[in-house]
Parts: structure tokens; C-alpha cells; sequence
């Protein structure tokens, strides 16, 4: 079968995914072919700038050079052995990273989800071999709006209609309280079969909700007090994106099990990591948990080059730096379209007012044609989030190009 080698324009390449493709997404009008640091071009040639980074998957830019090359390198020699036999890389890998972010273990996985789904089988079995949970009966802690991804497991604790809607029945063992509700977690916490409280330190998702200061850090206190561990959803926070490697550092919070993905890879693949101490990790035998693509070699190797990146280029200085100024320069934006800006290091958002039928998605098609590529999240907030290597020449030519358009609506 003959593979078309270049897709002319955007209008066939759209109506191909729209034609042969499964309906499940709604992607802004723009067909990308080609990205290098903090820009995206389209296959007409026009050049964006990226302020979503695939949903902060792209922190060390496109493309990177260096992450690029191990890739290259890597792939040349070994890729995949699966688990069932030793790579030469993996050990290398795990000791890189433990020793990064201070954990005895790392258990490799894929993509993010499936490193939440790993967190809790490592929570639910810790409940039951170390905490003396009754077989079966251990519970998990959400706070309301989270987001972990898509499978049966994560829809399960979603509040979000859209993501469970129709696809029932529902995994157990799940609660619900509300974010950034110190109180409903205290008394949540006080049944003896909870095992877990898994949290987004900001919600990502749920438009960028970034908790009261000192919430991360009390909600520990208050899951150390009863047996309950402490699991950080970093996949989308983490890796240096609010100003910080983890966004539990800002409280010097040291989560029980702490899940990253996304970035681990600079966007070239997907790579996600569970880390936790022995007493935690060594719950699960061999035979209990993996992934046939999981700890590969080549992700790995790529791994180690995205963290490096992200550790030589000071990314996490950068975005809490930049994110600073893109907040101020936001909140001079004169409209009362814009309600509110939030948001932490270079992972921000601003709540849009429908007016004279312009929506935050209208918003995002003008931003597109002046040249910023930015995504809505439920209906009427806008994520700004992007490669963390940005400067802050571009980041003033950003919130200038945001600016014009939104004032131009009125
Ligand atoms: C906080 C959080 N956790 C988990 C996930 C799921 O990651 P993935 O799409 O790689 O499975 C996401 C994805 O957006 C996320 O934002």
C-alpha cells in the first residue's frame, strides 16, 4: 500500500483524520509538521508559537539537540528488550533518577496513566501487606476535578462527566472530596481502610487550580497522622514546569510515591516513572506489575537526556522567572473578557468571559492566526503553558500577541 510521503495542505490533512480517524478529540484547525524549541510550523509554513507543549509534555522544547541525538544514538544500537531479560541501560537509568529526586526505587512505565494505575496497586498492596488492611477493602482518596488520564481506573475517580459519562461500571474502592479541602481530608483519612490520597499539586486539567499555600504540605501532615500515603500526581506539574523540579517542592513536601511522566522524555516518546522508598516498592513481586515497552532501553537513554537538559539549561529557574513576568504582563491585558489569571511558573491560565458571542475557544482560533498556538480547557479557560527554554524577549513578543488579540475584540 502506497503511504502518501507529504500532505499538501491542512484542509486534506484534516479531512484524512476526520474521514479515517475515531471522533474522539477536537483539536484547534492547524496541522503541524515541523518544531524546534519553542516553535511549531504548520504545513503551509507558518510558524506558531507553541503555549501548550503538549500539555507540558515539550518542557525542554522540540526537538531538542540533545535529547534527540541519545535518541538517535540509542536507537542504532538496542531498543527493546522487554523485562524479560537485563539491558545494560535500565540500572544506569534507575540509579540516575532515584539519586535526582531521592527515592530508594523507580519503577519504569510508559505513559502517564499508567504510572497512576502503578501507584495505586503499589498503595492498594502496601494497605494490605504493610498496613494491615481486611483483603479487598482498601480505599483510595481523589480530590474532586482531578485528571490521571483515560483508562477504567482514572475515568473512575473523575468528576468530569465527559470523561465517565456512558462507560460504567466503575472500579471500587474510590472516594471523592473536594480540592483544596483540608477538613474533608481529615475526616476522610479517619477510616482505617484508606490507603491513599492521590493529588495533583495544581490541577492541571481542571483549568489550572492552584491550591491555597500550605495546603501540600498540611495535607501530608494530615496522611502521616494516619497511616495514609501521600501519592503526587506530578505527570503534569513536575519536571521544573511551575518553577520548581517538583511542584511539591514549593512546600518541601517529599510525596510517599510520586508519579512523573510526560517531559521524562522531552516529547519524543512516552516514558513515565513511580518512585517510592523500599517499604513501599518491594510490596509488588516479581510477576505482579510491568509493561512490555516499560524501562526500554531507548527510553531510558532518552530519559537521561531530557533530565539533563532540564538540570544544564536551569528550567526551572527559567520558568519561575518567566512565569512571573507572563502573569504581570497578563493581568495589564485592559478587557473584562480575561476574569482572572493563575497560575505557577510557566504552567498559567486565564478564565475567559463570553462576550458578543466570542468563547475562549473564538479566542484561540485569533490567537492561532496571530501566530500563538493555545488550547481551552473546559469551555472558558485557556492554558498558557510553554517550552520551558523559552527567553524573555519571546515571552514579552507572547503576552504582546495575546494582548492585541484580545483587545482587538472590543
Ligand atoms: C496530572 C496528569 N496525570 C496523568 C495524566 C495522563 O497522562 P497520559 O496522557 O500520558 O496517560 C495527565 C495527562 O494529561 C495529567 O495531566
Amino acid at each position: 500500500m502506497k503511504i502518501a510521503e507529504t500532505i499538501i495542505t491542512s484542509q486534506h490533512a484534516i479531512a484524512l483524520e476526520e474521514k479515517y480517524g475515531a471522533h474522539n478529540y477536537h483539536p484547534l484547525p492547524v496541522v503541524l509538521n515541523r518544531g524546534e524549541g519553542v516553535f511549531v510550523w504548520d504545513v503551509e509554513g507558518n510558524r506558531y508559537y507553541d503555549f501548550l507543549s503538549a500539555y507540558s509534555a515539550v518542557n525542554q522544547g522540540h526537538c531538542h539537540p540533545r535529547i534527540i541525538n541519545a535518541m538517535i544514538e540509542q536507537a542504532q544500537k538496542l531498543t527493546l528488550t522487554s523485562r524479560a531479560f537485563h539491558n545494560d541501560i535500565l540500572g544506569e537509568y534507575e540509579q540516575f533518577m532515584t539519586k535526582l529526586f531521592g527515592y530508594d526505587k523507580l519503577l519504569p512505565m510508559n505513559t502517564g496513566v499508567e504510572g497512576g494505575e502503578t501507584a495505586l496497586k503499589l498503595a492498594r498492596r502496601w494497605g494490605y501487606d504493610v498496613k494491615g488492611v481486611e483483603k479487598n477493602k482498601a480505599k483510595i482518596i481523589f480530590a474532586e476535578g482531578n485528571f490521571w488520564g483515560r483508562t477504567l481506573a482514572a475515568i473512575s475517580s473523575s468528576t468530569d462527566p465527559s470523561s465517565s459519562g456512558g462507560f460504567g461500571p466503575f472500579m471500587p474502592g474510590f472516594e471523592l472530596i473536594p480540592y483544596n479541602d483540608l477538613a474533608a481530608l481529615e475526616n476522610a483519612v479517619k477510616d482505617p481502610n484508606v490507603v491513599g490520597f492521590m493529588i495533583e499539586p495544581i490541577q492541571g486539567e481542571a483549568g489550572v487550580l492552584v491550591p491555597d499555600e500550605g495546603y501540600l504540605a498540611k495535607a501530608f501532615t494530615i496522611c502521616k497522622k494516619n497511616k495514609v500515603l501521600f501519592i503526587a500526581d506530578e505527570v503534569q506539574t513536575g519536571i521544573a514546569r511551575t518553577g520548581k523540579m517538583l511542584a511539591c517542592d514549593h512546600e518541601n513536601v517529599r510525596p510517599d510515591i510520586l508519579i512523573l511522566g510526560k517531559a521524562l522524555s522531552g516529547g519524543t516518546m512516552p516514558v513515565s516513572a513511580v518512585f517510592a522508598d523500599d517499604e513501599i516498592m518491594l510490596c509488588i513481586k516479581p510477576g505482579e506489575h510491568g509493561s512490555t515497552y516499560g524501562g526500554n532501553p531507548l527510553a531510558c537513554k532518552v530519559a537521561m537526556a531530557a533530565m539533563s537538559v532540564v538540570l544544564d539549561e536551569k528550567l526551572s529557574e527559567n520558568a519561575a522567572a518567566l512565569g512571573e513576568i507572563l502573569r504581570s504582563e497578563l493581568r495589564k491585558i485592559k478587557s473584562d473578557r480575561i476574569t482572572l489569571v493563575r497560575g505557577k511558573g510557566l504552567l498559567n491560565a486565564i478564565v475567559i468571559e463570553e462576550k458578543n458571542g466570542f468563547d475562549a475557544w473564538d479566542i484561540c482560533l485569533r490567537l492561532k492566526d496571530n501566530g500563538l498556538l493555545a488550547k481551552p480547557t473546559h469551555g472558558d479557560i485557556i492554558r498558557f503553558a510553554p517550552p520551558l527554554v523559552i527567553t524573555e524577549e519571546q515571552i514579552m513578543e507572547c503576552a504582546a500577541i495575546i494582548r492585541r488579540t484580545i483587545e482587538s475584540l472590543d
